[in-house]
């Protein structure tokens, strides 16, 4: 169990001094459980009370996971000159220190994207090997059945590099909309996959992580917290 200093807790949830941290206690502001808590000594618990600033709730868990249909034109470093990043597309009331995202897309890369500031949940997600990445690929050209058996067999990319086998599955009659299933992820890899049987990639969409699937329900751009059930899918 994490027990806290209630001053300690607003002061870093809050992104404030611990000076006011300790005059937005004494004067009323915040609440735990529903009462009024004037001590800036009191300990809570981060991860099960229900703490309020100004009738707000606050988002206190020791570590936050989120789930956010990564747009276009967003990147996943901190470097604001290459496209806005994730992390600032996040509500103000989850943004905290230490969130990074769980692995990287490409720019014009859309979808499921997972930020969290759990170092070993992130280490779980992206450990080689361990859960399969469904990416939907629009295609310029239709993916003939030799370069599927290609992609399925494990493809040599232009540099040499032999690839895991991949699932592929169609999704509409021509087969220029590809579902590709990966358990590697190696820079810019669908691209280059579809480079490697003499195709490209025009759009590109993560739609899964495991047996975890983009929420249908958001808009790109959209965030939601993933729920206790969500978060234990890669233990
Ligand atoms: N493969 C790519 O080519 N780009 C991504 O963003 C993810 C996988």
């Amino acid at each position: 169990m994490s027990l806290i200093r209630l001053d300690k807790l607003i002061a870093d949830v809050l992104r404030i001094s611990r000076k006011q941290a300790i005059q937005q206690i004494k004067s009323g502001a915040v609440t735990v459980n529903g009462q009024i808590v004037y001590a800036p000594d009191q300990k809570c618990n981060r991860d099960t009370d229900h703490i309020c600033h100004n009738d707000t709730p606050l988002y206190c868990q020791t570590h936050l996971y989120i789930m956010l249909y990564k747009p276009q034109n967003t990147v996943c470093t901190a470097d604001a000159t290459e496209g806005i990043p994730v992390v600032e597309l996040l509500p103000a009331q989850w943004r905290r220190k230490g969130l990074f995202p769980v692995g990287r897309l490409d720019k014009d890369t859309t979808g499921l994207l997972l930020i969290t500031d759990d170092g070993a949940f992130a280490h779980r997600v992206i450990a080689p090997g361990k859960h399969l990445k469904y990416y939907h690929a629009q295609l310029a050209e239709p993916l003939t059945e030799q370069g599927a058996a290609l992609l399925r067999d494990g493809v040599a990319l232009a540099d040499g590099t032999i690839l895991q086998s991949a699932q592929i599955d169609f999704l509409d009659h021509r087969h220029q909309l590809v579902q590709i299933g990966i358990k590697e992820g190696k820079y810019h890899q669908i691209k280059r996959m579809a480079a490697a049987v003499g195709n490209r990639v025009i759009t590109l969409k993560r739609v899964q992580i495991g047996d975890l699937r983009l929420d249908p329900s958001l808009k790109p751009g959209q965030a939601r917290l993933l729920t206790p059930a969500e978060q234990k899918v890669y233990n």
